[in-house]
């Protein structure tokens, strides 16, 4: 049994040597891989060859998506760019199918930003587009104002309450994915095994649909729909 179930995806989108996403994204993912039951994978974006969208995907644009396949959450970081998300993240999304294998998966969001306000249009516009694309937005994204001042050149944060912050996002990640993801799977596993015999059930028409198909155990509250078994 793999004894880190919980891959993480982190990336920044921003390839800037020095870049201000990268370092508060390292704390992020500093606070994640503290976890015994979590690995962190980062894409360095200036490391991939991204495609214009449209183009069939390369080699390496199909291993990256697999990387976003693979992973049980994702962190996107971005810049905030003219009011909006990095161009560089757009293009990593239109890098990763579509339907994007994005798609189902949770993420936390990060924005930094030079100007007193934050990140805010920056993460509400990746907010949309993730949602768009059948993303799992999570609350509770994570805006830093005046970013320049509160990192030094090694990537230090210089103020304890915007660090504290900035780590708070890999818990709303961890604690969306041990509360809601990882007891489905468990589950789905056993059910596949054949561990746990549930009585199917044809409901009548429901707020859910006519022909609702159901399977009921009797040690589980509730019902438990199942679209993928
Ligand atoms: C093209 C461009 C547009 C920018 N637009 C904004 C903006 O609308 N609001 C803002 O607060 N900062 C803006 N900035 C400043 C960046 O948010 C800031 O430099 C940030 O550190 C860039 O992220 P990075 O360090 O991860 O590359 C802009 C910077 C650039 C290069």
């Amino acid at each position: 049994m793999n004894q880190r179930p919980i891959r993480i995806v982190v990336v920044a989108g921003s390839i800037r040597t020095g870049n201000f996403t990268s370092k508060a994204l390292a704390l992020v993912a500093d606070e994640i891989a503290r976890s015994d039951d979590t690995t962190v994978d980062v894409v360095c974006l200036s490391d991939v060859q991204l495609l214009m969208p449209g183009l069939a995907p390369s080699d390496e644009v199909r291993v990256l998506q697999e990387r976003f396949a693979a992973a049980t959450g994702v962190v996107l970081g971005t810049p905030e760019y003219h009011g909006s998300y990095s161009s560089e993240m757009k293009l990593l999304i239109e890098n990763l199918g579509f339907p994007s294998v994005l798609s189902g998966k949770p993420i936390g969001l990060l924005g930094v930003a030079a100007g007193q306000i934050g990140a805010i249009k920056a993460l509400e516009h990746l907010r949309s587009v993730c949602s768009h694309i059948g993303a799992i937005v999570l609350p509770r994204p994570v805006s830093i104002a005046s970013v320049q001042q509160l990192f030094d050149d090694n990537g230090n944060c210089l103020d304890k309450s915007t660090e504290k912050h900035v780590r708070s996002l890999a818990t709303t990640l961890l604690d969306y994915i041990r509360g809601s993801i990882c007891p489905r799977v468990v589950l789905e596993d056993a059910i596949r095994r054949g561990e746990i015999q549930w009585t199917k059930q044809e409901t009548k028409e429901t707020h859910d649909g006519p022909n609702d198909v159901q399977f009921v155990h009797p040690d589980v509250t509730g019902s438990y729909c199942f679209g993928r078994i």
